[in-house]
């Protein structure tokens, strides 16, 4: 296999003169999960899009599974599953009969997709659902089904557009642990998301969008690393403003989100020592995560 599981340079797409994508480059490995990190509108369904040759870039090139995209998107796709933002299942059909449609997009009879759907509904923990209309399904649920419909074609790459979004932890946790099973077997995923635990916990690389540019490209690690690299303190309950005129010396960075203060510190002891008679304060050191570099590279209320 290609050492490149897709490739774009330099794409743009723009409707009327609003920018959405701008010049976007970045390469996938084949078996990695690379996310797309950005807030609403940052362009990442565009993207996914473009991948997924629905809609063509007005610049730049696109390779996906070693076509280029859209011409030979077609061919791509039959080795690609889709998760899109929006699950568009068939709500009177059955689970069953909703993945036996689908397969017949790729060409597959209904005797070799009978063989397979029961090994899928399991993996996406639906066989007790084979045959529930998905109108009676759960959210969750239906995630889950739309996430064994883009397997029915045993596809080398995943597309998966917010696959999480509108769901409780638990039925959040349980699509967490399928994808994990999914790139243990060898898949590779690009994944959307705007949760940063999500990206953190899942993605091998991702790179972070706003306003469809690459503003930080990495490993959630080293991206954590790079632009934090020390404890966080959180603390609130008292006047951010006037607290963070008190410890400024004693950090590296402070930044303030509403009522809280979030203060990067090399030396958290000396921040701590500096609160300490201060009744009704309340502080939370943890470590520095993937939210703290979205904030960081977007900016909050910076203080410094
Ligand atoms: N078909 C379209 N026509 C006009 N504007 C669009 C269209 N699709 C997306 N946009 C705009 O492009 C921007 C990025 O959208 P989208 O890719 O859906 O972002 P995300 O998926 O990150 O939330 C948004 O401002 C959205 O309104
Ligand atoms: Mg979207």
């Amino acid at each position: 296999m290609s050492k490149v599981a897709m490739e774009l340079t330099g794409v743009k797409k723009s409707y009327g003169d609003k920018i959405v994508v701008d010049g976007l480059s970045f390469t996938v490995a084949p078996g990695e999960c690379f996310g797309l990190l950005g807030p609403n509108g940052a362009g990442k369904s565009t993207i996914a899009r473009m991948v997924l040759g629905m809609i063509s870039p007005d610049a730049g090139k696109i390779t996906v599974l070693g076509e280029p995209v859209p011409s030979r998107a077609r061919l791509a796709r039959m080795r690609v599953g889709v998760v899109p933002q929006f699950d568009n299942l068939d709500l009177e059909f059955t689970a069953r009969e909703n993945l036996l449609v689908f397969g017949r997009y790729f060409g597959k009879s209904a005797r070799e997709l009978e063989a397979v759907i029961p090994s899928l509904l399991e993996f996406a923990r639906l066989e007790s659902k084979a045959n529930a209309r998905v109108a009676e399904l759960s959210g969750g649920m239906k995630r889950r089904l739309t996430l064994a419909r883009a397997l029915i074609n045993d596809p080398q790459l995943l597309v998966m557009d917010e696959p999480t979004t509108g769901l409780d932890p638990h039925a959040r946790h349980l699509i967490w642990e399928r994808l994990r099973i999914l790139l243990a077997r060898g898949k590779t995923i690009i994944l959307t998301t705007h949760f940063m635990e999500e990206a953190e916990r899942l993605c091998d690389r991702l790179c972070v969008l706003e306003h469809g540019r690459n503003i930080a490209e990495g490993s959630p690690h080293a991206l954590i690393d790079k632009h934090i690299g020390c404890h966080v303190i959180e603390i609130f309950g008292g006047n951010p403003r006037e607290l963070s005129s008190l410890i400024r010396p004693y950090v590296q960075h402070i930044e303030m989100s509403g009522e809280t203060l979030y203060c990067y510190a090399p030396d958290p002891e000396q921040v701590r020592v500096q609160l300490r008679e201060r009744a009704g304060l309340r502080l939370l050191q943890r470590p520095p995560n993937l939210e703290d570099v979205f904030l960081r590279l977007t900016g909050r209320e910076m203080e410094k």
